[in-house]
């Protein structure tokens, strides 16, 4: 695992946006994982303003979400699906049928989770997958359990997530309950993986993800497991890391 600790937030989006846009320079059609939150928004305004300055090509990129609230309309502002388009999707030269989220919208859940899977197979597995970490320690939506469902997967929200996820609902009773979510295995599957972390608020997860022990109730901890891993945190989220 290698671990770059920068200063602040502008400083981890430009390291991450450097990395991401050498993947795309080196594998044109490149498959990239990508996460949602407010996490990523630095790092995807800077890959715009790249591609704008023509020196990033989105023109074969392919992309794969990680996760998205259970239901949900594409078209609900709240929705992964429309951050994508208004962070990134609308803002490059991607093929929007190039760009996968889970389905908000999906009846038979089950059938929707296994062929995202193969999709993601069929691609020749994801590039280069991003990741934010949750205040708890999760990934994508991969709450803290005692046990973990390897591959694309239904999931609960936990209490606390939809605490922390509320400030962007209306209210708290707004934010769905449930969520289609990549499970560990499918982001184990990823050639390189790049978290990022910023702030106070997450200095718990990072230290619990670096310094504890190996942990399905630290989801975050099992990318100590994977051989190509770059966290990238800002001092604040380093801060209690020993
Ligand atoms: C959300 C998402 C995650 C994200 C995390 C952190 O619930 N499902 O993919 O990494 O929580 O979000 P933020 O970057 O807003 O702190």
């Amino acid at each position: 695992m290698k671990i770059l600790v920068v200063k602040n937030y502008e400083e981890m989006s430009a390291r991450a946006a450097e990395i991401f846009a050498a993947q795309i320079k080196s594998k044109p059609d490149s498959v990239l994982g990508l996460a949602t939150g407010s996490t990523p928004e630095g790092l995807y305004g800077k890959l715009a303003e790249a591609n704008a300055r023509g020196e990033v090509d989105f023109a074969a990129v392919r992309t794969v979400n990680l996760d998205e609230y259970y239901p949900i309309s594409p078209e609900n502002d709240q929705s992964y699906r429309y951050f994508m388009n208004k962070q990134l999707f609308d803002r490059v030269n991607i093929d929007k049928a190039n760009t996968m989220v889970p389905d908000g919208t999906a009846k038979d859940t089950d059938a929707f989770c296994q062929a995202y899977e193969e999709k993601i197979d069929a691609m020749g597995g994801i590039d280069m997958q991003l990741l934010g970490i949750g205040r708890n320690g999760h990934i994508g939506f991969n709450e803290p359990d005692g046990e973990l469902i390897p591959f694309t997967h239904l999931t609960a929200l936990t209490p606390s997530t939809i605490v922390a996820n509320a400030r962007f609902f209306a209210s708290e009773a707004d934010v769905p309950k449930h969520a289609l979510t990549m499970g560990i295995q499918s982001v184990f599957k990823a050639k390189k993986v790049v978290m990022l972390a910023s702030g106070k608020d997450k200095a718990d997860a990072v230290k619990a993800m670096l310094n504890g022990n190996l942990n399905t109730r630290c989801p975050a901890s099992l990318l100590r497991l994977h051989p190509d891993v770059t966290v990238i945190c800002d001092e604040d989220a380093y801060s209690l890391v020993k």
